[in-house]
């Protein structure tokens, strides 16, 4: 299974992910994840993309395109992956569609998460992650058992530096410009499945199992 997770900040691409690593067992390959673990680590590539991550911006393409093309040759990726948070741009979505068919690999769905922006700045800025195990919870649509406290791993939760209102309203921006029009790319291809992201968690799952069956 190949699939693209498409959807502005805060559509619930990790949340879902997270479901279908669970159900269907493929690496889950999100670039801000990437991005933020070299942030932790100190490398160089965390320190050049942290400039644009703080603000709301885009990594430039160059960091972005051959650090997913390398992850997507390793072996885990052979019998399937899940793309989340790229391709984010046409040029990074024409660059993937030449790495894949110079591999033979053909995509077979991009989920594409649908939710109102107004919807999105609350959704950005309650959310809290484990900075053990990457879960993510909301304070008031998905909180853990104990606040501030992860339910899997017992860890501390944390907010991202991104989740706040001035680079969460960018992001959305950028969204906007950049990626929506991605949303009409996959269409004209026919791999498009659109779902209505505004509702409950197992719900908006309970469609892409559909869609993935
Ligand atoms: P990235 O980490 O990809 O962030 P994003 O696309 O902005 O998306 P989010 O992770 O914020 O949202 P999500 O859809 O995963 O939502 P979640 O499930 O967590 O990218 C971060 C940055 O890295 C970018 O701004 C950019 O700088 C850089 N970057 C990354 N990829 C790049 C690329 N390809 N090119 C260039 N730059 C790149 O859910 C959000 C919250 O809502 C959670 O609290 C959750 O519990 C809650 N929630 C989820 N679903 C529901 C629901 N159905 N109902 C109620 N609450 C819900
Ligand atoms: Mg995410």
């Amino acid at each position: 299974m190949k699939i693209i997770l498409l959807g502005p900040p805060g559509a619930g691409k990790g949340t879902q992910a997270a479901n279908i690593v669970k159900n269907y067992n493929i690496p889950h390959i999100s670039t801000g994840d990437i991005f933020r673990k070299n942030i932790k680590e100190g490398t160089e590539l965390g320190r050049k993309a942290k400039e644009y991550m703080d603000q709301g911006n885009l990594v430039p393409d160059e960091l972005t395109c051959d650090l997913v093309a390398s992850r997507l040759s390793e072996k885990d990726c052979e019998s399937g992956f899940m793309l989340d948070g790229f391709p984010r741009n046409l040029f990074q979505a024409e660059y993937l569609d030449k790495f894949l068919s110079e591999k033979g690999i053909e995509l077979d769905r991009v989920i594409n998460i649908e939710v109102d922006p107004k919807l999105l700045v609350e959704r950005a800025c309650g959310r809290r992650i484990c900075k053990t195990c990457g879960a993510t919870y909301h304070i008031k649509f998905n909180p853990s058992k104990v606040e501030g406290i992860c339910d899997v791993c017992n860890s501390e939760l944390s907010q991202r530096p991104d989740d706040n209102e001035e680079t969460v309203s960018n992001r959305i921006q950028v969204y906007i410009s950049e990626t929506k029009p991605l949303v009409e790319y996959y269409t004209e291809k026919g791999k498009i499945a659109n779902i209505d992201g505004a509702r409950d968690i197992d719900e908006v799952f309970g469609d892409i199992k559909n869609i993935l069956s």
